[in-house]
Parts: C-alpha cells; structure tokens; sequence
C-alpha cells in the first residue's frame, strides 16, 4: 500500500499540473526589418504542443527578454522564422525529475508563450546559451535572470573581466553605459578598484550613473562634445574601453587612449537601424602606436564557466555592492514596442516584458 501510495506521489509530482494539448502563441517573423522593427514584420501565430515524452517538460514564460542582438541577427534566418530570444519560464507540467514544476528555468526559448523542451537534450546544442534551473535569488525577482543574473551580467561580467583585465587604478570608459550591460560593467569596473567613466542618451541616465551606480563621470553622448568630455574625465587617458554602440563615439575614444590599452568590443548598436554602415575616423595609426589590443567577442564563450559569472553577480547583489534597474513593458501583445524602445534608449538597465 505504501509503495503504492508513493508511486502515485512521484507520478503526480513527475507529470503534474497541465495534461491537456496546450495552445501556445509565438511571433514568427515574416519581413526582415528595415528601419525600426514593426509589429508589421511579424504574425502571431497559435501552436498545438505535443503530449510530454520522458525527460520534457512544458515551461510557461513569465518574463520576455528584449536585447539589441536581435536587431542586428535576424537578417542571418531564412523567412519565416521563429523569433528568437531569452525568457524566464515557470514549469507547470513535467517527466524529468531534475525539473520539478513550480521550478524557474531560463534559456533561449524566443517569442512565445509556452515551450516543451527536455533540458538535457537542449543543453547539448552547441552554440546555444545554456538552459538553466533557476537557483534561488532570495527577495529578488525571477526577471533578473536575464538582466544581472542571466547572459546580460555575464557578458559584462566576462567582457570586463577577461578581455579588457582592467587593473586598479586604471580608468575604464563605457559607451550604453545606462543599458543593461553597461551599468553593470561600470559597478564591476568601481569594485575592482577602477575610475569608470560613462557614456549614454539622456541627462536623467548620466545622472543616475554617477549619484546611484558610483560612476566617476557620466556624460551625455547627445550634447556633449566627446573629445573635451575625455579631456574631463579621464586626466590619465583611457586604458580599457568597452564598447557597446561603436561608430565615431568608438573611434574618438580609441583615438584617446593609453599605451597598451584594451577595448573589448561588446555590440556596434548605433548601426542596427541603419541601411547603410556609417563610416568613421581612422583607427589603425591609434591601434598601431599605442599598441592596442581590440577583441570582440559573444558572450557563449563563457558557456562552461556560466555559473561562475552567475554567482558572482548573485553574491555581489546579495553584499549590496551590485544595483539595478529594470524598464518593464507589459503583455505578449507589446514585444515589438519593447525591442522598439531599447533601440530608441527608453530602458535604463534591463528592458524585460511581462508576459500576463
Ligand atoms: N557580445 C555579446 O555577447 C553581447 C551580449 C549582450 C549584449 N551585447 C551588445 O551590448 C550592447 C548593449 O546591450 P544591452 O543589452 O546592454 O542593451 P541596452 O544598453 O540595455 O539597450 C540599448 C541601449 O543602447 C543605447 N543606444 C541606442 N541607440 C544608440 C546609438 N545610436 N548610439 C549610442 N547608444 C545607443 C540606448 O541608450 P542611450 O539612451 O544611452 O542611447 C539604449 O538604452 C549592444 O550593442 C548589444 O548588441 C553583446
């Protein structure tokens, strides 16, 4: 009787909650962007997902990840596609003991409303982010798995960390540096004992750079005259510039950096909305003389060592010494005018949208 009892337990906590065909709704994209993105481009669609097998389980998204790099890589997909894209999924119905519903996963599911996925067959595909248990943030919210907690911090943990290796006492200059990935370099770079100087949109995010995030120098890149704002901000010069948006501001900043400097090259975001590549100021005598060392790099490099970045930031945030923000759009309906606003510089920290 008690193994029958048991049995029937780990069954109903194995394939609990949903057990009906679920509908699920997905954007797949069916224009390739020009200009700004537009709900245009896309068409709702509603899927029937299959019954679970072993090893699967069904995840609900509650939070959709909005990113730049979705602007800029769609053009590689044969059309139509499904979109692509982070989220955070709650498990309402599973076959795999290692996901029990109730539980929080993490992966790169794209625009839609409900995944069947077995996680350990998913973590296999090489090139892709890893698909992850949420462990337990605490007081903090499940969101924060793709902003610090999630490819946003690591790519700012990584990128700072082991491209630009910034020593202390050196000065660290940042452009996006409001966005998510910015702010959270700009903290590393202070707790690393550097002088961080930023760059972005508006006088309310230089503002908060400085007074909130501890930023030495915040200016906006929209007003200012770049060059003289160097000359203000960083009397020793530039040695690690991490660039997120590239173009002329890039190639300004390199052009005023220190012998040996490092750039790690994160994203070129002020050319995404263009048709045509902007040009800019030469750099190669800079690159040449100073003897700089510019590396781009994606951030599944740090794949094997993802946890690592993510406990990190974790326990930094939990010390106090790590502060965000979140710009939250609200309903499935709304994706396009989020990917819209993070491209026009309405987030300050992470963009993420709330599914319900
Ligand atoms: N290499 C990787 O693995 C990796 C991973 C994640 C992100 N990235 C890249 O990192 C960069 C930042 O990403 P994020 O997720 O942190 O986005 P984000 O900074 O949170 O959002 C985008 C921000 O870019 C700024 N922006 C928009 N147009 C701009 C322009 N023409 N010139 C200068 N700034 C502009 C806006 O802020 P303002 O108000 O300041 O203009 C906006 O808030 C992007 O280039 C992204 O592609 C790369």
């Amino acid at each position: 009787m008690v193994k029958l009892l048991t049995s029937v337990y780990f069954a109903k906590r194995l394939y609990s909650g949903t057990t009906g065909k679920v509908q699920a709704q997905k954007y797949v994209l069916t224009k390739y962007f020009q200009g700004e993105p537009k709900k245009t481009d896309f068409t709702i669609v509603e899927e029937t997902l299959p019954d679970l097998k072993d090893g699967e389980v069904l995840a609900e998204a509650e939070y959709l990840s909005v990113d730049p790099y979705m602007r800029a890589y769609m053009i590689g997909y044969k059309l139509p596609t499904d979109m692509i894209g982070g989220q955070v999924a709650k498990i309402i119905a599973s076959r795999n003991s290692k996901y029990e519903v109730g539980k929080y996963l993490t992966g790169s599911f794209g625009w839609r409303t409900h995944t069947v996925l077995n996680p350990d067959v998913a973590n296999e595909k090489a090139g892709l982010l890893p698909v992850t248990l949420l462990p337990d943030f605490g007081s903090h919210p499940v969101s924060l798995a793709l902003g610090i907690l999630g490819m946003p911090g690591n790519t700012a943990y990584f990128g700072l960390k082991e491209i630009c290796k910034p020593n202390p006492g050196e000065t660290i200059v940042i452009t996006g540096a409001a966005g998510a990935v910015g702010s959270h370099v700009g903290q590393i770079g202070k707790l690393l004992g550097c002088r961080v100087v930023g760059f972005a949109g508006t006088d309310d995010k230089c503002e908060y750079l400085e007074k909130e995030l501890g930023f030495d120098r915040a200016y906006n890149y929209k007003t200012v005259d770049i060059r003289a704002a160097l000359k203000d901000g960083c009397p020793k010069r530039v040695d690690c510039y991490f660039d997120n948006v590239g173009g002329e501001i890039s190639s300004t900043i390199i052009n005023y950096m220190n012998k040996y400097g490092r750039v790690a090259v994160c994203g070129s975001i002020s050319s995404y909305n263009e048709t045509k590549l902007p040009k800019v100021s030469i750099l190669q005598p800079a690159i040449v003389l100073k003897e700089l060392k510019i590396e781009g790099f994606l951030v599944n490099r740090w794949t094997d060592r993802w946890n690592e970045g993510i406990e990190a930031n974790l326990k930094w945030l939990e010390e106090g010494k790590l502060k965000y923000q979140e710009k939250i759009y609200h309903g499935f309906d709304n994706m396009v005018d989020a990917l819209v606003g993070i491209l026009r510089g309405e987030n300050t920290g992470k963009a993420v949208v709330k599914v319900k």
